[in-house]
């Protein structure tokens, strides 16, 4: 039972303080099912605070502002509430789970998101598809989650329960920073796959690269806590060539 106004992702007003300093001043975005979102911005201006509140990161104080979906305040819902609604689950677990490997980990977090008949159904097989699409062997699934994984193999984990768990909305950040070539591809071709029109990607990102491979349909920047610019890709090749200053003032 999807309607698409439920699953818009409204970022409004949204104040943020870290540690008793205001880093985000009054944000406003929205994220559409069907659409690339792309963040930028510089250094500092409060992108990964934006996506640590999303998650429900204690540490990160809620002043002032609502992020609505579903017709409900998420700020006011605890994180397995906002897993279970369908949002961002590659980012809401530590990075290291000392004594849990990866199949224990997918396994259950899966039967957590999408119920048991959904598991039992689907679990197998959709594992073995999502491990041959980013080449990885079954091995993988007897590690530690993120203990000793490359940057590419870290990268390629989120990637996994991108697919497995198909959240509807999915919140990135700087999934492409360390990434060799192909696996840039490789993930932008799995985010393509991955889309659908009940699916909206928020993609941080400071690099040209992935927004060429993914193309988004909205761009927005970020300065000192608040969207100073909105515009379609043209902006991204903009921003390329003048960096943010022009943008500061
Ligand atoms: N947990 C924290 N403790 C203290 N300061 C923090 C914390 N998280 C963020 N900050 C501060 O908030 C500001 C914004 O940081 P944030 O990580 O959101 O920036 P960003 O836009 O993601 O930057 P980058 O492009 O470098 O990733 C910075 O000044 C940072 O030092
Ligand atoms: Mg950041």
């Amino acid at each position: 039972m999807v309607t698409t106004h439920n699953n818009q992702l409204v970022i409004q007003n949204l104040h943020v303080s870290v540690a008793g300093k205001a880093i985000l001043r009054g944000a406003d975005l929205e994220v559409v099912p069907g659409k690339v979102v792309a963040l930028m911005g510089p250094n500092g201006s409060g992108k990964s605070t934006l996506a640590q509140v999303l998650m429900g990161n204690p540490m990160y104080e809620v002043t002032q502002g609502s992020v609505l979906w579903q017709g409900k305040n998420i700020l006011e819902l605890a994180v397995h509430e906002r897993a279970q609604l369908g949002l961002f689950l590659s980012f809401q677990y530590p990075h290291e789970l000392p004594g849990v490997n990866m199949y224990e980990f997918l396994s259950t977090s899966y039967k957590a998101l999408r119920g048991l008949d959904d598991f039992e159904q689907h679990f197998e097989q959709r594992l073995a598809s999502a491990l041959e699409h980013f080449n990885l062997n079954k091995t993988f699934l007897e590690r530690n989650v993120n203990e000793g994984f490359s940057g590419g193999e870290k990268k390629k984990s989120e990637m996994l329960q991108l697919e497995l768990f198909q959240p509807k909305i999915a919140i990135m950040d700087e999934t492409d920073s360390g990434l060799d070539i192909d696996a840039l591809k490789l993930i932008a071709s799995n985010i393509s796959a991955v889309q659908s029109p009940d699916n909206g990607f928020l993609v941080i990102t400071h690099y040209q690269r992935l927004l060429t491979l993914l193309e988004p349909d909205e761009v927005h920047v970020l300065i000192a806590g608040k969207i100073v610019k909105s515009g379609d890709k043209e902006l991204v090749t903009e921003l390329e060539q003048k960096g943010y200053e022009w943008l500061s003032a």
